[in-house]
């Protein structure tokens, strides 16, 4: 028989995202909407193993729908990848009577989920994270807030680098994923796009290119470049040096991750927010929320962390034909 639950623990763990707030006030409001009590877990793992768990009301969470970051706090806390502080945090879940827990993060936030799931905790996962790198879904938190924040500050950039027939390399977010370089670089016209799923660092080729532009009369060259590949400002004194173009490096940086949230985000979170509850009053237990094929759904955590997400090879082929 499923378990009953009637305490619901809910955190964010990881990179912040423009977003969570909605999801939160969804957990919470959901939970009491559905009879059970509400805890908030400040600082993601760490915050749980230091016992920051806080009851919340639907008071709480009022007028934050519209902002960024997260009122629970984020962190990244390495030691809960061991086997026995994970048995610590879910002693700890035990203790304050939460019998289900909400984790809203990336794939590396579920991995933590997933053990506490096996020791006996419910859990479900909400993807939050600007990067749009978890595979079992299209969406999640944040990336629709983070990539028009880009586009808007790319757009403003090329104004700047046509007036003066510059090439300018400008960096986005995403160390291992290239959805925010990609969907910008489309976006925003980039005449080159660097994604770490496809660069073969080959910076001659990059050169050849801008040679070429600027003889069939282009006014600027936009490099969108996402953030694990190479020293931006660097490579700008390299091409410059290589090009005789004037180049420029801009890296957005953090700007990326904070913010109001679109309308999306805060629909797409308040309904996956909602959502996670009811799995755990259903009485399920390692599932992870994701909206797939036009629709809400949930997948086992083990499955999700296994799938596997490649950058759209048609879209990168029109990145490079749409700029010519
Ligand atoms: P994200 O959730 O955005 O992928 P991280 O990869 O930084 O971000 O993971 C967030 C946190 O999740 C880590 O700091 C750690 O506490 C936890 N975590 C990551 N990987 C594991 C793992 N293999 N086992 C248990 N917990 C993990
Ligand atoms: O996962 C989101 C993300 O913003 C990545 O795009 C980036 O590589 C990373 O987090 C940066 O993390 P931080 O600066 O918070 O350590």
């Amino acid at each position: 028989m499923a378990k009953e639950i009637h305490t619901i623990g809910v955190l964010t763990s990881g990179g912040d995202a423009p977003g969570m707030n909605a999801a939160i006030r969804a957990v919470v409001r959901q939970s009491i909407a559905n009879g059970r009590t509400v805890k908030g877990i400040k600082r993601g793992y760490a915050g749980l193993l230091q016992e920051e768990i806080e009851d919340m009301e639907a008071k709480h969470v009022s007028d934050i729908i519209q902002r960024g970051g997260t009122i629970l706090q984020t962190a990244r806390c390495p030691e809960f990848k061991q086997p026995e502080v994970q048995k610590q945090a879910a002693e700890i879940c035990k203790k304050h009577g939460i019998d289900g827990i909400i984790v809203i993060g990336g794939d590396g936030s579920f991995q933590g989920a997933q053990k506490l799931a096996n020791l006996g905790i419910n859990t479900i996962g909400i993807p939050g994270t600007i990067d749009l790198d978890i595979a079992c879904t299209e969406y999640t938190i944040g990336f629709d807030t983070a990539v028009n924040t880009a586009m808007e500050a790319i757009d403003k950039v090329r104004d700047t680098s046509t007036s003066h027939e510059r090439c300018s390399i400008i960096e986005v977010m995403g160390r291992d994923a290239g959805y925010i370089a990609l969907w910008c670089g489309i976006a925003n016209g980039a005449e080159d796009i660097l994604l770490p799923e496809k660069y073969d660092y080959d910076e001659q080729k990059l050169v050849n290119h801008i040679i070429n532009n600027r003889k069939r009369g282009k006014k600027h060259h936009i490099i969108v470049n996402a953030e694990g590949i190479g020293h931006s400002a660097s490579m700008a004194k390299r091409i410059e040096a290589a090009t005789g173009m004037e180049t420029r490096a801009t890296i957005l940086g953090h700007m990326q991750r904070g913010g109001t949230p679109t309308c999306k985000d805060r629909v797409y979170a308040s309904t996956m927010g909602a959502m996670a509850v009811d799995l755990l009053c259903e009485g399920k237990s390692n599932r992870v929320v994701a909206y797939r094929h036009g629709d809400f759904v949930d997948y086992d955590i083990d499955e999700a962390l296994a799938m596997q997400k490649s950058i759209s090879e048609y879209q990168y082929k029109i990145s490079q034909t749409l700029s010519i």
